[in-house]
């Protein structure tokens, strides 16, 4: 894509289209288009638009929000910095929010779920609708991870009240620095983030209250743009290679590897992330690196409750801590070719004994 992405640069700074141009309107719409919401706002990045939908949804200083600590840091920060405080939740099975903890954490206090659609799978999103509408709850979707999974058709970002993407670098569709959306079917929420994301400034330059500098760059937008046609045939190679990861090591005892591909029609997963658990997961990762094969630890191995300076040690969620200890990504992406999979797979085998 080199030479389509350079064109598109030497043109936009020839033409001096860098803030706010129509770029940025024909990303937004396509990103609706693909999302398959009414309205998609760039913002900065994911953080902001949590942040930002959090704020035009009126959550703020003494209400609780029921999120998971298995997620980024940036999920709590967004809470913490709309003046809310954060309650986590385990995970289940697979790595997502456990739905069936969210009603004994809601308190009176209790204004939203931010559920957390990690490493490209959706939350079982209808239970979670279900109770948030029985409970009068606002839904927000971390969707950082999930652009293009779909839980019984629907896609990540469009079940509640709005959804926000990132596409930092290493997403599925990734910018070359910070970018991030807000997708939604309310146009009240769509008019807000508007104006939250570019200090205030209404069409007619008056400023509507204080407010943020939150904008994609239009720069970003075009390259977002471009590279958004391909998503679906980078998602499709994706899924391809977990299916190989699935079927060259579902028979060691040693790791629990995700869901595969089509292993129940209710999900459409986009695998941002192949997450295993691991006995001797640190042997493991050495092992691999020394055979140049790099994987990661997923936030250093730690949720979010236990980084003791965010205060929310107070947490006790033992699948997330046990998960922790043994969490590793194996290398994913749409570009690895066939042996390289195998390669990595084989040697996982191998570090094991068989
Ligand atoms: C689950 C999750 N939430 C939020 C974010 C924050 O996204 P951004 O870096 O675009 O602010 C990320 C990014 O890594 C993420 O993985």
């Amino acid at each position: 894509m080199k030479s389509e992405i350079l064109g598109t640069i030497d043109q936009l700074l020839t033409q001096g289209d860098v803030m706010l141009r129509q770029q940025l309107r024909d990303f937004e719409t396509h990103l609706a288009e693909f999302v398959d919401t009414k309205y998609a706002i760039g913002v900065s990045n994911c953080t902001d638009g949590l942040h930002l939908c959090l704020r035009a949804a009126g959550v703020g200083a003494g209400d609780e929000v029921v999120t998971v600590s298995h997620t980024f840091v940036a999920t709590a920060a967004a809470i913490h910095h709309a003046g809310a405080s954060s309650v986590l939740v385990d995970i289940g099975e697979d790595h997502n929010m456990d739905i069936s903890l969210i009603e004994a954490a809601i308190t009176p206090r209790t204004k939203a779920i931010i559920p957390v659609h990690l490493n490209g799978r959706v939350c079982e999103m209808d239970k979670l609708m279900a109770i948030a509408h029985r409970h009068n709850l606002i839904v927000i979707e971390d969707a950082a991870q999930a652009l293009g999974a779909t839980h019984n058709g629907v896609k990540a970002g469009a079940f509640g009240l709005a959804g926000c993407f990132s596409f930092y670098p290493a997403k599925l569709l990734g910018a070359y620095g910070d970018a991030g959306a807000v997708v939604t079917n309310s146009k009240e929420m769509a008019d807000k983030i508007f104006l939250l994301r570019n200090h205030g400034r209404t069409e007619t330059n008056d400023i509507a209250g204080w407010s943020f500098n939150c904008r994609m760059d239009n720069l970003h937008a075009a390259i977002l743009d471009l590279k958004l046609k391909y998503v679906p045939e980078w998602i499709q190679r994706r899924r391809e290679i977990a299916k190989i990861y699935h079927e060259l090591l579902n028979d060691l005892s040693e790791v629990i590897l995700p869901p595969p591909p089509d292993e129940d029609s209710a999900h459409f997963d986009v695998f941002q992330n192949y997450e295993i658990e691991a006995e001797k997961r640190d042997g493991l990762f050495e092992y691999l690196k020394g055979r140049g094969i790099e994987t990661l630890i997923s936030w250093g191995g730690k949720g979010v409750h236990q980084f003791p300076a965010l205060g929310l040690s107070h947490f006790t969620l033992p699948r997330t801590e046990q998960m922790f200890r043994k969490v590793l990504m194996l290398p994913m992406n749409a570009d690895l070719t066939d042996d390289q999979v195998e390669y990595t797979a084989n040697c996982v085998r191998k570090f094991y004994g068989y």
